[in-house]
């Protein structure tokens, strides 16, 4: 509908209408005006799978859904660092929507995994917000394909289940945008959803819901979003504040109280009109945009889409260590041990959680092969060791040629609501892996969870897959990989410690009461383990293959750029192995020399490709001044600071296979104000100041003392390295103090003859 005829609806609709607009009519339904024909448009969760709500609404699950498919959740769909594959997905839940009338669908999520303890980590992507924002970008674009919108969640600083809904984020400047508006950023400017959510929590002192700097300045302002922006359900606490902070929608229904106030506002003039006319454009313009794009042949169809799910998940799992035990040969004589090859976890609880219209084991997908046997070895309604159970698990183990344990955590050790208390599976898992594995030199464990586990047994066992929550299709796919028929092709999306206590933000997660301060700042996930070269267990982009890769020819098509333009980069990619197979290649910068404090290294692009054996593919990867810059508070913008930088090539963040050098200039200066404070060291930087400064360098504390520290030898312990140091960091106003016949105004007048050289 164009605005014209927008702006004519809106001005024949009353206050009341108007305000009534701003807020759910129930659960998952926006108000319709039936005499100006706006019809009520459905909302549903998301985001890996359709989560309608025929009867009663309720936001964590516990009312059923229809009969939907559950796709790999995002754990795992960033696992594939697919984009075409993902992109795919979302037209899949794009043509379900259609099918069910549903406008938007809630996803996706893409809040960073800050700790591995979060209890939504297996919703969303990565610890990485490159990674996050373009895997969001392919699901937005494939479900927004079909004519129904998304909506990117939750904006901003929810990287917690404890106290989410009045804790605040504190959140310093740098790492707001480098790591948890980034991984946003990315997906609204390229992909446009249709939505976008905001979250319960606060953002540096100011709720999510009434932060005009993030839902209007950011947002709109800054990154052209022309959606409207909904409230989390519940997020909202003061209505008219944020409304004028930019947030649109409130979800579910206030029951009329919220839009009196809203009224009440309008008609004392506390709030514009405008404000709120704007508010109801943006919410009538989606509206519009799905009623007028509906898809009437669309159709349902379970049993296809539960194909799609499994192919999906093939691309999620990933292999995290084979010491020759896989691929399986169908004629071994094999014992699926666990629970979870029976009864798979496959997905988390919550908002998310589907009502599958099928599951299909491991033990579904082998039914035909009668060499397969099954012992349950544990239960995962209590952590403890049933003793029968174990036996049994351990005597067919010895029995077998193969030992495959389906273990994993229990929806009651992470879910949407709360975090996790520790990183550990239950210890009965622990105990049941390491038994069968000291009878079983080939022992294999498959992993189903939601986020990173300790791994106590990694050792004892030749093989661990991680198939992470990878929905209904999850045992057909498992088996695909276990016995080769899908070679695996997935990576860590992020870091797997070996301990918690090695995580980075550790010491501050969940935080004290109502206030979480992220004070371990940039420095997340592998930016973190790969800065302090600490041991992992896994580490970022990591995963196996049964063929192997090689990389060469990285090149580049200009060894120095401008800040302004852009620099092609090129890498070979063979498959060195007998079978086809796909390689996730990434490509990190590092600054060489930095003034700021930097990571090693970052992502800064990563490619999928497929090769047949003895098959090389060049990869490609185009960078602009974002691979090269860190966001400087002073500029309130990117920055690169002029020097060398380092290209890499991994096979994950650990494995670097080629590096190059290239130069980047800055066409930006950041102003540098003199102050009485400013360090000589600084001041002779400049090379045009030092005639400025001559005077002073005379002065024993700037450096005329090293004259005499020489011809002295009775003081040993005044070097000329201590000398130095201590001139380049003594202020200027130590001419005062250290100099002699010097006062502040003096120095006062240095430092403004200094600003002048640089306002000059
Ligand atoms: C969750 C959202 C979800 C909403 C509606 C909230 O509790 O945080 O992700 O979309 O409920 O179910």
């Amino acid at each position: 509908m164009t605005a014209e005829k927008i702006k004519e609806i809106v001005s024949q609709m009353t206050l009341e209408e108007k305000a009534s607009m701003c807020s759910g009519a129930d659960f998952w339904h926006t108000e319709a005006v039936e005499r100006l024909g706006i019809p009520a448009s459905m909302v549903s969760d998301g985001p890996h799978g359709l989560r309608k709500q025929d009867q009663e609404g309720d936001h964590l699950g516990v009312n059923d859904s229809i009969k939907a498919v559950c796709f790999p959740a995002g754990c795992g769909t960033a696992a594939s660092f697919n984009r075409e594959l993902i992109r795919q997905m979302g037209e899949t839940l794009g043509e379900e929507c259609q099918a069910e009338g549903v406008s938007v669908i809630l996803g996706p999520a893409v809040n960073i995994k800050r700790s591995p303890l979060c209890g939504r980590n297996f919703e969303y992507y990565s610890e990485d917000p490159l990674v996050a924002s373009e895997m969001a970008g392919a699901l937005i674009h494939g479900v927004q394909s079909k004519n129904v919108g998304t909506s990117i969640k939750h904006f901003l600083g929810n990287n917690q289940e404890t106290r989410r809904m009045t804790s605040d984020s504190q959140i310093g400047q740098r790492s707001l945008h480098e790591i948890y508006l980034a991984a946003f950023e990315g997906a609204v400017k390229k992909e446009k959803p249709w939505t976008v959510m905001c979250s319960y929590n606060k953002i540096n002192g100011t709720y999510a819901a009434e932060n005009h700097k993030y839902l209007t300045e950011v947002l709109r302002d800054e990154w052209g979003f022309e959606g409207y922006v909904m409230s989390d359900w519940g997020a909202v606490n003061s209505r008219v504040k944020d409304l004028q902070a930019g947030l649109d929608l409130e979800m579910p229904s206030s029951n009329g109280f919220n839009d009196k106030l809203i009224v009440g506002a309008v008609q004392s003039g506390e709030l514009p009109e405008k404000v709120l006319d704007a508010a109801v454009s943006r919410i009538l313009n989606i509206v519009f945009r799905y009623e007028e794009n509906r898809d009437k042949n669309a159709v349902f169809d379970r049993d296809k889409d539960h194909e799609m799910a499994r192919k999906v998940a093939q691309e999620t799992i990933v292999l995290l260590k084979n010491d020759g035990v896989l691929p399986l040969s169908e004629q071994d004589e094999i014992v699926f041990i666990g629970k979870y090859a029976k009864t798979p976890r496959y997905q988390g609880g919550g908002s998310s959680h589907i009502n599958s219209h099928k599951v299909t084991s491991a033990l579904d997908a082998v039914a035909d092969m009668a060499n397969v046997t099954y012992a349950q070895g544990f239960d995962d309604k209590v952590d403890k060791t049933d003793e029968k159970l174990l036996a049994e698990a351990v005597e067919a183990a010895k029995k077998a040629k193969f030992a495959v344990v389906f273990a994993g955590l229990p929806d009651a050790f992470e879910s949407e609501g709360f975090d996790r208390k520790h990183m550990r599976m239950p210890d009965c898992q622990n105990e049941l892996i390491s038994k069968v594995a000291a009878v079983q030199p080939n022992t294999i464990v498959v992993l189903h969870n939601g986020s990173p586990v300790e791994m106590p047994w990694v050792n004892e066992v030749k093989g661990v897959v991680e198939a992470y929550l990878s929905g209904q299709a999850v045992g057909g796919a498992v088996c695909d990989i276990l016995f080769g028929k899908v070679n695996p092709s997935a990576k860590l999306p992020e870091s797997f410690p070996l301990k918690l206590e090695d995580n980075p933000s550790y010491l501050f997660y969940p935080g004290e009461k109502d206030k979480v301060e992220y004070r371990e700042g940039i420095f997340v996930g592998y930016r973190y383990y790969d800065s302090k070269k600490m041991e992992v267990l896994f580490p970022f982009g990591h995963g196996l293959s049964y063929t192997t890769f090689a990389y060469s020819n990285l090149t580049v098509d200009k060894e120095t750029m401008k800040d302004t333009d852009v620099m092609n980069v090129s890498v070979d990619v063979t498959n060195t192995g007998n079978m086809t197979g796909k390689e996730i290649v990434q490509l990190y910068v590092a600054d060489q020399e930095s003034t700021v404090i930097r990571p090693v290294k970052e992502l800064k692009g990563f490619e999928k490709v497929e090769l047949a054996p003895g098959e090389t593919k060049t990869v490609t990867f185009a960078l602009d001044k974002r691979a090269f810059a860190y966001y400087s508070v002073k500029l309130q913008d990117w920055h690169v600071e002029t020097g060398a930088f380092d290209i890499m090539i991994g096979r994950s963040s650990r494995d670097i296979v080629l590096t190059k050098a290239v130069t980047v200039e800055s066409t930006v200066k950041i102003p540098f104000v003199y102050t009485t404070d400013t360090a000589m060291g600084d001041v002779l930087k400049d090379p045009r100041a030092r005639e400025i400064v001559e005077e002073l360098l005379k002065f024993d504390i700037f450096g005329g003392v090293q004259d005499k520290a020489e011809s002295s030898a009775a003081n040993e312990a005044i070097t000329a390295e201590m000398n130095a140091a201590m001139a380049e960091f003594a202020p200027l106003r130590s001419a005062v103090s250290f100099g002699g016949n010097m006062n502040m105004a003096d120095v006062q007048e240095i430092v403004d003859r200094l600003n002048a050289l640089e306002e000059g």
